[in-house]
């Protein structure tokens, strides 16, 4: 990693000092939205925006289907931080990077975290516009040695060598069944394991066919890095992903995975998400 790719405690206190000293919202959740799923942050009340471009030390998100800002405001009267856009590794940015603002929203006074995505679904009882309650991960990049912690550790965020074994908390996985359930939603909701990959291009027959024996449902590029960086900080983590297509595993197939539908699926399914997002933070605030 370049040098400047590093943010150390000071620089991510400032970036939080600068929200701390603009805003009046003291934020106790913190939302992600995913591509094409920016609605989320339309509920918000009271909001404080700042584009990604305005904070100091912040990278520029830039893909097609991320607005890239920050916000600030209320959600059913509970104080959240939302962002709009995330980071992605395919974009250039190291892990560390990408996540780097879990950090921030430690450093302000987060507790839990909501991460959204767009997801393939490779489990084939899935169908296009479901959405799944995400059970937990494979951190198949790590695998490989890379890996959001990496680097030297500051105890003052967690220890060198973190737990991951509840990385999604059992309890906000109920309150979304139940949720799911009052909604009439129980065919449409699932209990899945995702993972991501580096992408930018989706995956081949081969290694969809491989992620399938190793007990994946759901494949994105996003969401395994941030809940490790929550859960180093002890941000209790969660997070949906709504299935956009579903994944080819056979040679003849005629369908091809893209991004425009990928977008398309997402906005055509970001106001139900917003409706179990928002009564996620409900939950969460009653608890
Ligand atoms: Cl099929 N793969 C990955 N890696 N990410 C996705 C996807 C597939 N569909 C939406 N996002």
């Amino acid at each position: 990693h370049q040098d400047d790719d590093i943010y150390t405690y000071d620089t991510l206190n400032q970036i939080a000092k600068f929200f701390l000293d603009r805003t009046k919202v003291r934020p106790k959740i913190g939302i992600i939205c995913g591509s094409g799923l920016g609605a989320i942050a339309e509920m918000l009340e009271d909001v404080d925006k700042f584009p990604y471009s305005s904070i100091p030390n912040f990278p520029v998100s830039t893909v097609e289907g991320h607005a890239g800002q920050m916000l600030f405001g209320y959600l059913d009267n509970v104080p959240v931080m939302c962002m709009q856009g995330r980071f992605h590794y395919y974009e250039g940015y190291p892990l560390a990077k990408c996540s780097m603002p879990i950090r921030v929203m430690k450093l302000v006074g987060v507790t839990h975290l909501i991460a959204t995505n767009a997801a393939g679904g490779l489990n084939p009882s899935y169908k296009v516009g479901d959405i799944v309650i995400v059970k937990d991960h494979i951190n198949i990049m790590g695998f490989a040695g890379n890996n959001p912690l990496q680097g030297p550790n500051d105890t003052r965020f967690g220890p060198r060598f973190p737990p991951m074994n509840k990385a999604y908390d059992r309890k906000l996985i109920e309150y979304a069944m139940e949720i799911a359930e009052e909604m009439g939603m129980k065919d449409e909701v699932h209990e899945g394991v995702y993972t991501c990959l580096g992408g930018p291009n989706y995956e081949t027959v081969a290694e969809l066919k491989m992620l399938k024996i190793l007990g994946v449902d759901a494949v994105g590029m996003s969401t395994v890095h941030e809940v490790i960086t929550a859960r180093h900080c002890d941000i209790t983590a969660f997070a949906f992903s709504i299935i956009t297509n579903k994944c080819v595993t056979e040679y003849e197939s005629m369908e091809e995975a893209n991004h425009d539908e990928v977008v398309d699926v997402g906005k055509r399914r970001q106001s139900i998400l917003s409706v179990l997002v928002c009564k996620m933070v409900t939950k969460i605030n009653d608890a």
